[in-house]
């Protein structure tokens, strides 16, 4: 039974930590999804690049909920997801690992539930707690010890994209209480939680949001952060695998 599975974000392609990488084709009433299994001290793990091996899916056409259903129907039951962010918050600074515990939803248009209604009925489900509070201590306690920098909570702004956001936008989510800003945690997260899967990003901040950072935004650059952080976000998955 696969138990963990990893979500790789930007710049987090390769699930090098893994041994014995199998692929398997999983089925679902969404489109069939290719995911990676392999081993990490004895527990099998399931790794699924969220932009394609070559970063050629954009956040707004990420199949999420076959990406979630696949991930259900193998068994898994704990999930790390990595997403590049931008900072609206000072003390949050790139570099910073910060593991959310709210967000908040500004896409537009994606398919958001498993529950479509028919058969089953109305579903509404309870999202006091969307990010899993057992999953999100076990990475504080794993970053803690590797001495990172982190926050154990945050409130994740998710944008439609896929440009980034203008100033005016940043200071209005900001207002909101906004501390991260990025463009695929939703609806990742709700799917997973309609789920019942425990999910918990890891949000590595790679700059500061437009309008606080003095330069424009590129995608090169957060690649840049992403790229010099791989090492620190290996060592923060492999201890909290080990949980
Ligand atoms: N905005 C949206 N997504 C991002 C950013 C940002 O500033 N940085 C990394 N991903």
């Amino acid at each position: 039974m696969v138990r963990y599975a990893l979500i790789g974000g930007t710049g987090v392609y390769d699930p090098a930590i893994l041994t014995g990488l199998r692929e398997e084709q999983v089925s679902t009433p969404y489109g069939d999804v290719r995911v990676k299994v392999g081993t990490y001290r004895g527990k099998e793990v399931a790794f699924l690049a969220r932009h394609g091996e070559k970063h050629s899916v954009p956040p707004h056409r990420i199949n999420y909920r076959a990406n979630i259903w696949a991930l259900k129907r193998l068994g898994v039951e704990r999930i790390i997801a990595t997403t590049a962010v931008g900072s609206l918050n000072l003390d949050m600074r790139p570099g910073d690992f910060v593991f959310c515990d709210q967000f908040l939803d500004f896409t537009k248009g994606r398919p958001s539930t498993f529950f479509e209604g028919g058969p089953e009925g109305v579903v509404h489900v309870d999202f006091t707690e969307p990010y899993c509070p057992e999953l999100r201590g076990v990475l504080a306690e794993a970053a803690k010890t590797l001495g990172l920098g982190f926050h154990r909570e945050g409130t994740y702004v998710c944008t439609e994209g896929p440009r980034f956001e203008t100033p005016a936008e940043i200071k209005a989510y900001q207002r909101l209480g906004g501390d991260v800003v990025g463009m695929t945690g939703v609806p990742e997260v709700v799917l997973a939680h309609e789920a019942g899967i425990c999910y918990s990003t890891v949000s590595m901040v790679t700059n500061f949001a437009a309008g606080i950072s003095p330069q424009p935004l590129t995608h090169e650059e957060v690649l840049e952060v992403m790229a010099q952080n791989a090492e620190r976000l290996r060592r923060l998955a492999m201890l909290a695998l080990d949980n």
